[in-house]
């Protein structure tokens, strides 16, 4: 079954076209960063303007990309939500509209089990369920036990931030532009990430839920301490920037290592989300697990599937309709969805 993903939920104009849920025939990306950097971060109003003229050159690119006309497309996936409404809106718009004029089944997908999926992409191996994933991105954070394709439970969420919120914040603070993960990242590593001893919110001893404002605070404080001593120097800016990675990174694995000693059941931990192109978390997470031995730890093939793109989506939609495919039909419209709920 091939199926044709369509992302518009923030700033990356996207469509793919994925079948079976696996084989991923094209995954374009319009990125609109270059745009937002010039303010630092997402003007809701400036992203949907650039997804209305980028959606149809990217939708074109992607089927030709895939070798597809629309005959050979089965059904179209759309992002419903959550994200930023106006940009949401182009893709769930255009959607409805190539399900009425290309008579094709239109498939809703909520963002966030779109990331979930993100694991299954260009994977040849069988992934074994129960699954246990974190899922880490910039406007969301959850770990979710997956007990069956589009059977899940959340087991903890942010209180305040996301990671990658947090992220692009303390990024914009030491001023190292946006977005803010891959930048903190690629200056952590001149720094040494001991150097400030910042919090780790574990919020006692149970709980599976993440909290990393109070980071940022202290992130700040430090920088204007700094700032009536004299200078921000790189050196200074390395050094913050790894011990703000070290402290996120050792909570988000350290929440995913006590999750699974809750659920040893799973069969395989996945780490999904912009995030989880971080190299470091990845392997804080495998040295933390590999203490007590690691189930199959997965997270998705490329660096492209880790930040929001359409395969995703489009790999959603097809687990979504293999478990009720009658719940689908063409000739219908979708309507943005803000719920955070999967
Ligand atoms: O999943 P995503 O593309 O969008 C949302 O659904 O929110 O995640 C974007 C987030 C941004 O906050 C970005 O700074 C973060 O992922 N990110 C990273 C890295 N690459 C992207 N964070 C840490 N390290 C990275 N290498
Ligand atoms: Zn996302």
């Amino acid at each position: 079954m091939k199926i044709l993903g369509i992302e518009t939920s923030c700033d990356e104009t996207a469509a793919a076209v994925v079948e079976d849920g696996k084989k991923v025939l094209s995954n374009v990306i319009y990125s609109q960063i270059p745009l937002h950097q010039k303010t630092g971060g997402v003007v809701p109003e400036v992203a949907a303007r650039e997804h209305i003229l980028k959606m149809l050159p990217v939708l074109d690119e992607s089927l030709k990309i895939a070798g597809c006309d629309w005959d050979d497309i089965d059904a179209v996936a759309i992002t419903k939500g959550p994200g930023l409404i106006s940009s949401l809106l182009v893709g769930t718009e255009t959607a409805s509209v190539i399900s009425y004029v290309k008579n094709k089944k239109l498939i809703p997908v909520q963002h966030i089990s779109g990331h979930l999926y993100s694991a299954w992409l260009d994977c040849e191996e069988d992934i074994q369920l129960p699954i246990l994933t974190l899922t880490v991105s910039g406007g969301h954070n959850e770990l979710i036990l997956i007990k069956d394709h589009f059977k899940f439970e959340v087991l903890g969420e942010t209180l305040d931030d996301a990671a990658g919120e947090a992220f692009d914040k303390v990024a914009r603070l030491i001023g190292l532009g946006y977005p803010g993960g891959p930048a903190i990242a690629k200056t952590a590593m001149n720094g040494d990430g001991k150097s400030f001893a910042l919090p780790r919110a574990w919020m006692g001893k149970e709980s599976l839920d993440f909290s990393f404002s109070g980071l940022k605070t202290a992130v700040w404080e430090l920088v204007e301490e700094q700032k009536l001593k004299g200078e921000i120097d790189e050196q200074f800016k390395a050094n913050l920037a790894a011990s703000f990675q070290e402290s996120v990174v050792e909570v988000l694995a350290g929440k995913l290592l006590r999750a699974y000693e809750k659920y040893p059941e799973v069969k395989e931990v996945h780490l999904v989300g912009g995030v989880s192109a971080n190299l470091r978390l990845r392997e804080v997470i495998q040295e933390k697990f590999n203490a007590q031995g690691m189930p199959k730890f997965r997270y998705p093939k490329s660096i492209q599937y880790c930040t929001d793109n359409a395969a995703m989506i489009a790999g959603a939609a097809y687990f979504l309709y293999q478990k009720s495919p009658e719940k689908f039909v063409s000739k219908t419209n979708v309507v943005a969805d803000l719920s955070f709920d999967i």
